[in-house]
């Protein structure tokens, strides 16, 4: 499973690309407005730290508008990945940039009804909602396993499952059993998957019990 990180902050960026664990950048124009950056930019920068698929988000919601905004976006860098709404408008899009050898992730994503359009669109990748799915009571999970199955089920459809809003690691784990390709996590999501007390309690008996020995390795 790639993990790609959520967010436009460029210190989190930077700190986590380091790990050498992140595959890729997903922004929305909410992760610009809290970046406070301005948008052009804070993608060409990103782009620079991260070489792999860099999520950036139109803004009109009319095609003619949306493909300008999506092939200026494209521009930026080879890396750029143009983000449209799932909307009729959206996939129109979708096909006319994805047919001119363009990435495009579809986002906003709440059926499976609607993954299937964006996979036929020729979506590089599909961003189903998990959380904001189970905030309403309903089963963000579910989703993901139903688009599994029917990507799976044809070898034409190559768009790749991008699981987003990701609220907790229960959501990534149980995604990666599922077979998705991508997760984008929020950076304390992925923080989160080094931590198991477990592991912080073993450390410490194991460095108490090597000082005892009053050996150095170096
Ligand atoms: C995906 O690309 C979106 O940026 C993101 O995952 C939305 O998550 P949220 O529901 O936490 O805003």
């Amino acid at each position: 499973m790639k993990f790609f990180i959520d967010t436009a902050d460029l210190d989190d960026i930077r700190d986590l690309a380091a790990t050498g664990l992140v595959d890729g950048v997903t922004t929305n124009p909410s992760l610009i407005a809290k970046s406070g950056g301005k948008f052009l930019d804070v993608i060409k920068q990103i782009c620079e730290v991260v070489p792999g698929p860099v999520s950036a988000e139109v803004t009109a919601t009319d095609h003619k508008t949306m493909l300008q905004e999506g092939q200026k976006l494209a521009k930026i860098a080879k890396n750029v990945c143009v983000k449209v709404p799932l909307t009729v408008d959206g996939l129109k899009t979708c096909k006319a940039l994805s047919d001119n050898g363009t990435k495009v992730n579809v986002t906003l994503c709440f059926s499976a009804a609607q993954a299937l359009l964006a996979a036929k669109a020729g979506a590089t990748f599909i961003s189903p909602f998990v959380g904001r799915l189970d905030d309403i009571g309903s089963d963000g999970l579910e989703l993901i396993s139903d688009i599994v199955q029917i990507y799976n089920a044809y070898d034409n459809l190559t768009t790749e499952v991008l699981v987003a809003s990701v609220r907790h690691p229960i959501h990534i784990i149980e995604s990666a059993k599922m077979g998705a390709h991508v997760a984008t996590l929020p950076p304390a999501v992925l923080r989160q998957l080094f931590h198991h007390p477990l592991t912080d309690k073993g450390l410490a008996a194991f460095l108490a019990d090597w000082a005892k020995t009053g050996q150095s390795i170096l």
